[in-house]
Protein backbone atom coordinates (compact mmCIF):
# COMPACT_ATOMS: atom_id res chain seq x y z
CA UNK A 1 0.00 0.00 0.00
CA UNK A 2 1.05 3.81 -0.28
CA UNK A 3 0.20 5.91 2.67
CA UNK A 4 0.51 9.75 2.45
CA UNK A 5 0.13 10.07 6.60
CA UNK A 6 0.69 13.83 7.98
CA UNK A 7 2.52 14.60 11.13
CA UNK A 8 5.12 12.12 11.06
CA UNK A 9 7.65 13.83 12.76
CA UNK A 10 5.40 14.03 15.59
CA UNK A 11 4.77 11.52 18.37
CA UNK A 12 1.87 9.36 17.21
CA UNK A 13 2.78 10.15 13.31
CA UNK A 14 6.30 8.58 13.92
CA UNK A 15 5.40 5.69 15.35
CA UNK A 16 2.75 4.66 12.98
CA UNK A 17 4.83 5.68 10.01
CA UNK A 18 7.62 3.45 11.89
CA UNK A 19 5.26 0.36 11.88
CA UNK A 20 4.14 0.77 8.24
CA UNK A 21 7.55 0.85 7.26
CA UNK A 22 8.39 -2.55 9.33
CA UNK A 23 5.04 -3.76 7.55
CA UNK A 24 6.74 -3.45 3.91
CA UNK A 25 4.01 -0.09 3.34
CA UNK A 26 5.34 2.94 1.07
CA UNK A 27 4.76 5.95 3.47
CA UNK A 28 5.11 9.62 2.13
CA UNK A 29 5.59 11.46 5.35
CA UNK A 30 4.39 15.40 5.48
CA UNK A 31 5.52 17.58 8.83
CA UNK A 32 6.01 21.53 9.05
CA UNK A 33 8.80 20.21 11.79
CA UNK A 34 7.21 23.69 13.72
CA UNK A 35 8.95 24.53 17.30
CA UNK A 36 5.64 24.14 19.67
CA UNK A 37 7.96 21.95 21.14
CA UNK A 38 11.94 20.90 20.62
CA UNK A 39 12.45 20.10 17.01
CA UNK A 40 15.21 18.38 17.43
CA UNK A 41 12.97 15.61 19.10
CA UNK A 42 10.92 16.26 15.55
CA UNK A 43 14.17 15.58 13.48
CA UNK A 44 15.54 13.05 15.41
CA UNK A 45 12.15 10.79 14.79
CA UNK A 46 12.24 11.57 11.31
CA UNK A 47 16.29 10.53 10.75
CA UNK A 48 14.61 7.36 12.39
CA UNK A 49 12.29 6.61 9.46
CA UNK A 50 14.69 8.34 6.73
CA UNK A 51 17.02 5.52 7.19
CA UNK A 52 14.03 3.15 5.14
CA UNK A 53 13.85 4.17 1.57
CA UNK A 54 10.11 3.34 1.41
CA UNK A 55 9.90 6.69 3.31
CA UNK A 56 9.95 10.02 1.68
CA UNK A 57 9.62 13.32 3.98
CA UNK A 58 7.57 16.41 3.05
CA UNK A 59 8.41 19.41 4.99
CA UNK A 60 5.00 20.82 4.55
CA UNK A 61 2.58 22.68 6.34
CA UNK A 62 -1.02 21.29 5.76
CA UNK A 63 -2.26 24.62 6.11
CA UNK A 64 -0.67 25.23 2.55
CA UNK A 65 -2.58 23.80 -0.53
CA UNK A 66 -0.48 24.73 -3.35
CA UNK A 67 1.82 22.70 -1.41
CA UNK A 68 0.15 20.57 -0.16
CA UNK A 69 -1.05 19.08 -3.45
CA UNK A 70 2.17 18.63 -4.74
CA UNK A 71 2.33 15.65 -2.87
CA UNK A 72 -1.10 14.18 -3.64
CA UNK A 73 -1.15 11.61 -6.54
CA UNK A 74 -4.15 8.86 -7.41
CA UNK A 75 -2.14 5.76 -6.35
CA UNK A 76 -2.32 6.92 -3.08
CA UNK A 77 -4.42 4.01 -0.97
CA UNK A 78 -4.78 5.99 1.81
CA UNK A 79 -4.54 9.42 3.73
CA UNK A 80 -4.09 9.21 7.77
CA UNK A 81 -4.36 12.69 9.39
CA UNK A 82 -2.45 13.23 12.20
CA UNK A 83 -0.83 16.66 11.73
CA UNK A 84 -2.44 18.96 13.86
CA UNK A 85 -1.57 21.78 16.91
CA UNK A 86 -2.37 19.45 19.73
CA UNK A 87 -2.54 20.57 23.38
CA UNK A 88 -5.43 21.86 25.45
CA UNK A 89 -3.67 24.52 27.58
CA UNK A 90 -2.17 26.16 24.50
CA UNK A 91 -5.25 26.68 23.04
CA UNK A 92 -5.86 29.59 25.36
CA UNK A 93 -2.48 31.24 24.59
CA UNK A 94 -2.19 30.72 20.36
CA UNK A 95 -5.84 30.00 19.12
CA UNK A 96 -4.80 31.14 15.51
CA UNK A 97 -2.86 28.32 14.81
CA UNK A 98 -5.24 26.15 15.93
CA UNK A 99 -7.89 27.05 13.30
CA UNK A 100 -4.58 27.19 10.80
CA UNK A 101 -3.19 23.85 11.14
CA UNK A 102 -6.63 21.94 12.58
CA UNK A 103 -9.44 23.71 10.43
CA UNK A 104 -7.77 24.67 7.67
CA UNK A 105 -5.19 21.83 7.59
CA UNK A 106 -8.25 19.46 7.76
CA UNK A 107 -10.10 20.73 5.01
CA UNK A 108 -7.02 20.82 2.48
CA UNK A 109 -6.74 16.92 3.07
CA UNK A 110 -10.32 16.00 2.28
CA UNK A 111 -10.52 18.68 -0.61
CA UNK A 112 -6.83 16.92 -2.04
CA UNK A 113 -8.44 13.48 -1.03
CA UNK A 114 -11.84 14.24 -3.38
CA UNK A 115 -9.85 15.89 -6.32
CA UNK A 116 -7.61 13.21 -6.45
CA UNK A 117 -10.07 10.42 -5.78
CA UNK A 118 -8.96 8.90 -2.51
CA UNK A 119 -11.58 6.85 -0.80
CA UNK A 120 -9.56 5.92 2.36
CA UNK A 121 -9.46 8.58 5.34
CA UNK A 122 -8.12 8.61 8.86
CA UNK A 123 -7.98 11.11 11.10
CA UNK A 124 -6.79 11.67 14.83
CA UNK A 125 -9.65 13.50 16.90
CA UNK A 126 -9.30 13.41 21.01
CA UNK A 127 -11.04 12.26 23.95
CA UNK A 128 -11.12 16.15 24.66
CA UNK A 129 -14.40 16.42 22.73
CA UNK A 130 -16.27 15.13 25.68
CA UNK A 131 -15.64 17.78 27.57
CA UNK A 132 -17.26 17.54 31.04
CA UNK A 133 -19.19 14.71 29.83
CA UNK A 134 -20.27 12.77 33.19
CA UNK A 135 -21.54 9.82 31.18
CA UNK A 136 -19.15 7.49 32.07
CA UNK A 137 -17.96 5.90 30.07
CA UNK A 138 -17.65 8.14 27.37
CA UNK A 139 -19.58 6.57 24.21
CA UNK A 140 -19.16 7.44 21.16
CA UNK A 141 -23.25 7.78 20.48
CA UNK A 142 -23.12 10.77 23.37
CA UNK A 143 -24.43 13.93 22.14
CA UNK A 144 -21.45 16.14 22.26
CA UNK A 145 -22.03 19.86 21.61
CA UNK A 146 -20.47 21.76 24.51
CA UNK A 147 -16.42 21.99 24.21
CA UNK A 148 -14.27 23.35 26.67
CA UNK A 149 -11.70 24.35 24.88
CA UNK A 150 -10.68 25.95 21.15
CA UNK A 151 -8.49 22.41 20.83
CA UNK A 152 -11.72 20.31 21.51
CA UNK A 153 -13.72 22.47 19.27
CA UNK A 154 -11.34 22.02 16.22
CA UNK A 155 -11.47 18.11 16.97
CA UNK A 156 -15.32 18.55 16.92
CA UNK A 157 -15.80 20.47 14.16
CA UNK A 158 -13.26 17.75 12.18
CA UNK A 159 -15.52 14.97 13.37
CA UNK A 160 -18.68 17.23 11.41
CA UNK A 161 -16.69 17.90 8.51
CA UNK A 162 -15.57 14.53 8.01
CA UNK A 163 -19.45 13.80 7.56
CA UNK A 164 -19.71 16.19 5.27
CA UNK A 165 -17.41 15.17 3.08
CA UNK A 166 -18.39 11.74 3.59
CA UNK A 167 -22.09 12.26 3.12
CA UNK A 168 -21.21 14.83 -0.37
CA UNK A 169 -18.37 12.79 -2.03
CA UNK A 170 -18.82 9.35 -0.76
CA UNK A 171 -15.24 9.57 0.92
CA UNK A 172 -14.81 6.54 3.72
CA UNK A 173 -13.84 8.63 7.16
CA UNK A 174 -12.56 6.71 9.94
CA UNK A 175 -12.24 9.26 13.09
CA UNK A 176 -10.12 7.96 15.57
CA UNK A 177 -10.76 9.80 19.72
CA UNK A 178 -6.90 9.43 21.14
CA UNK A 179 -7.06 9.16 24.90
CA UNK A 180 -3.78 10.42 26.36
CA UNK A 181 -1.64 8.32 24.91
CA UNK A 182 2.13 7.80 26.03
CA UNK A 183 5.33 6.49 25.54
CA UNK A 184 8.87 6.09 24.12
CA UNK A 185 9.23 9.39 21.61
CA UNK A 186 6.70 11.28 23.81
CA UNK A 187 5.68 14.71 23.50
CA UNK A 188 7.67 17.27 25.46
CA UNK A 189 4.53 18.62 26.43
CA UNK A 190 2.49 16.31 28.41
CA UNK A 191 2.55 15.08 31.96
CA UNK A 192 4.62 12.06 31.60
CA UNK A 193 7.57 13.56 29.95
CA UNK A 194 7.33 16.51 32.09
CA UNK A 195 7.06 14.67 35.68
CA UNK A 196 9.86 12.65 34.49
CA UNK A 197 12.08 15.73 33.36
CA UNK A 198 11.61 17.69 36.77
CA UNK A 199 12.11 14.36 38.87
CA UNK A 200 15.11 13.51 37.32
CA UNK A 201 16.37 17.13 37.61
CA UNK A 202 15.37 17.29 41.36
CA UNK A 203 12.76 20.27 40.47
CA UNK A 204 9.19 20.24 41.52
CA UNK A 205 5.94 18.96 39.40
CA UNK A 206 3.23 21.00 38.75
CA UNK A 207 0.03 18.51 40.08
CA UNK A 208 -2.98 20.12 38.65
CA UNK A 209 -6.36 20.25 40.55
CA UNK A 210 -4.79 19.09 43.70
CA UNK A 211 -4.27 15.51 42.13
CA UNK A 212 -7.65 15.04 42.11
CA UNK A 213 -7.69 13.87 38.00
CA UNK A 214 -8.63 10.60 36.52
CA UNK A 215 -6.98 10.22 32.66
CA UNK A 216 -7.42 6.77 30.73
CA UNK A 217 -3.29 6.68 29.63
CA UNK A 218 -3.13 4.67 26.35
CA UNK A 219 -0.07 3.16 25.68
CA UNK A 220 1.22 4.31 22.13
CA UNK A 221 1.44 0.73 20.45
CA UNK A 222 -1.89 -0.01 21.62
CA UNK A 223 -2.50 3.20 19.65
CA UNK A 224 -0.85 2.05 16.36
CA UNK A 225 -2.81 -1.23 16.64
CA UNK A 226 -6.27 0.80 16.19
CA UNK A 227 -4.87 2.71 13.70
CA UNK A 228 -3.32 0.37 11.50
CA UNK A 229 -6.62 -1.51 11.88
CA UNK A 230 -8.89 1.38 10.75
CA UNK A 231 -6.68 1.63 8.10
CA UNK A 232 -7.04 -2.12 7.28
CA UNK A 233 -10.78 -1.77 7.21
CA UNK A 234 -11.98 1.10 5.73
CA UNK A 235 -15.77 2.47 6.52
CA UNK A 236 -18.17 4.78 5.41
CA UNK A 237 -18.13 6.77 8.66
CA UNK A 238 -17.50 5.95 12.03
CA UNK A 239 -15.95 7.69 15.05
CA UNK A 240 -14.54 5.19 17.36
CA UNK A 241 -12.79 5.73 20.73
CA UNK A 242 -9.22 4.44 21.21
CA UNK A 243 -8.66 4.56 25.15
CA UNK A 244 -7.12 2.12 27.65
CA UNK A 245 -10.93 2.07 29.49
CA UNK A 246 -8.64 2.02 32.85
CA UNK A 247 -8.50 5.53 34.07
CA UNK A 248 -6.06 5.98 36.55
CA UNK A 249 -5.34 8.26 39.02
CA UNK A 250 -2.80 10.71 39.02
CA UNK A 251 -0.89 10.39 42.10
CA UNK A 252 -1.04 6.58 41.20
CA UNK A 253 0.78 7.76 38.11
CA UNK A 254 2.92 9.79 39.57
CA UNK A 255 3.83 6.33 42.48
CA UNK A 256 4.60 4.43 38.77
CA UNK A 257 6.91 7.10 38.06
CA UNK A 258 8.67 7.21 40.98
CA UNK A 259 9.15 3.64 40.78
CA UNK A 260 10.72 3.52 37.56
CA UNK A 261 13.00 6.34 38.55
CA UNK A 262 14.17 4.98 42.01
CA UNK A 263 13.02 8.92 43.20
CA UNK A 264 10.76 10.84 44.71
CA UNK A 265 8.77 13.75 43.14
CA UNK A 266 8.61 17.08 44.63
CA UNK A 267 5.23 18.34 44.31
CA UNK A 268 3.95 21.71 43.42
CA UNK A 269 0.23 21.02 44.16
CA UNK A 270 -2.18 23.25 41.80
CA UNK A 271 -5.94 23.86 40.68
CA UNK A 272 -7.51 23.20 38.13
CA UNK A 273 -6.68 24.41 34.43
CA UNK A 274 -9.05 26.27 32.28
CA UNK A 275 -9.96 24.15 29.35
CA UNK A 276 -8.73 20.83 31.43
CA UNK A 277 -11.16 18.28 32.58
CA UNK A 278 -11.07 16.26 35.54
CA UNK A 279 -11.56 13.01 34.48
CA UNK A 280 -11.82 10.99 31.08
CA UNK A 281 -12.45 7.12 30.66
CA UNK A 282 -12.98 5.16 27.23
CA UNK A 283 -15.88 3.01 26.25
CA UNK A 284 -13.85 0.70 24.19
CA UNK A 285 -16.79 -1.64 22.83
CA UNK A 286 -16.89 -0.16 19.22
CA UNK A 287 -13.05 -0.13 18.80
CA UNK A 288 -13.31 -4.11 19.99
CA UNK A 289 -15.88 -4.87 17.63
CA UNK A 290 -14.66 -2.97 14.46
CA UNK A 291 -11.24 -3.33 14.40
CA UNK A 292 -10.24 -6.00 17.06
CA UNK A 293 -9.08 -3.39 19.27
CA UNK A 294 -7.80 -4.94 22.47
CA UNK A 295 -5.40 -2.66 24.51
CA UNK A 296 -2.52 -5.29 26.29
CA UNK A 297 0.12 -2.43 28.06
CA UNK A 298 -0.50 -2.10 31.30
CA UNK A 299 0.44 1.94 32.91
CA UNK A 300 3.66 -0.12 35.22
CA UNK A 301 4.79 -1.11 32.05
CA UNK A 302 4.02 1.23 29.72
CA UNK A 303 5.87 4.35 32.13
CA UNK A 304 8.68 1.83 32.67
CA UNK A 305 9.30 1.76 28.97
CA UNK A 306 9.31 5.43 28.83
CA UNK A 307 11.72 6.18 31.69
CA UNK A 308 13.89 3.69 29.96
CA UNK A 309 13.57 5.14 26.49
CA UNK A 310 13.92 8.58 28.41
CA UNK A 311 16.84 7.96 30.20
CA UNK A 312 18.79 5.95 27.39
CA UNK A 313 17.73 9.58 24.86
CA UNK A 314 18.97 12.12 27.20
CA UNK A 315 21.92 10.07 28.15
CA UNK A 316 20.48 10.00 32.09
CA UNK A 317 22.09 7.70 34.77
N1 LIG B 1 -0.96 12.38 22.12
C1 LIG B 1 -2.21 12.36 22.59
O1 LIG B 1 -2.44 12.01 23.74
C2 LIG B 1 -3.36 12.75 21.71
C3 LIG B 1 -4.65 12.66 22.26
C4 LIG B 1 -5.73 13.01 21.46
C5 LIG B 1 -5.54 13.41 20.15
N2 LIG B 1 -4.28 13.50 19.65
C6 LIG B 1 -4.13 13.94 18.26
O2 LIG B 1 -3.30 13.01 17.58
C7 LIG B 1 -2.54 13.67 16.59
C8 LIG B 1 -1.06 13.42 16.81
O3 LIG B 1 -0.70 13.89 18.09
P1 LIG B 1 0.75 13.77 18.71
O4 LIG B 1 0.58 13.49 20.15
O5 LIG B 1 1.56 12.86 17.88
O6 LIG B 1 1.23 15.28 18.57
P2 LIG B 1 2.58 15.87 17.98
O7 LIG B 1 2.52 17.34 18.21
O8 LIG B 1 3.76 15.13 18.53
O9 LIG B 1 2.46 15.56 16.44
C9 LIG B 1 1.82 16.39 15.50
C10 LIG B 1 2.80 16.67 14.38
O10 LIG B 1 2.11 17.44 13.41
C11 LIG B 1 2.95 18.47 12.97
N3 LIG B 1 2.13 19.61 12.56
C12 LIG B 1 1.41 20.45 13.35
N4 LIG B 1 0.81 21.38 12.61
C13 LIG B 1 1.15 21.10 11.32
C14 LIG B 1 0.85 21.73 10.09
N5 LIG B 1 0.07 22.81 10.02
N6 LIG B 1 1.35 21.18 8.95
C15 LIG B 1 2.15 20.10 9.00
N7 LIG B 1 2.49 19.47 10.14
C16 LIG B 1 1.99 19.98 11.28
C17 LIG B 1 3.85 18.81 14.16
O11 LIG B 1 5.09 19.38 13.73
C18 LIG B 1 4.01 17.47 14.83
O12 LIG B 1 5.22 16.84 14.42
C19 LIG B 1 -2.92 15.15 16.68
O13 LIG B 1 -3.96 15.37 15.76
C20 LIG B 1 -3.45 15.27 18.10
O14 LIG B 1 -4.36 16.35 18.20
C21 LIG B 1 -3.18 13.17 20.40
Amino acid sequence: MKILVTGTAGFIGFHLAKRLLERGEEVIGVDDLNDYYSVKLKKDRNEILQKNPNYKFHKIDVADYEKLKEVFSDDIDCVVNLAAQAGVRYSLKNPHVYEKSNNKGFLNILELCKKFEIKNIVYASSSSVYGESTEIPFKEDQKLDKPISLYAATKKSNELIAYTYHHLYNLNLIGLRFFTVYGEWGRPDMALYKFVKNIVKGKPIDVYNNGDMKRDFTYISDIIDGVVAAIDNPMEYEVINLGRGEPQDLMYFIKCIEKALGKKAMKNMMGMQPGDVPLTYADTTKAEKLLDYNPKISIEEGVKRFVEWFKQYYKVN
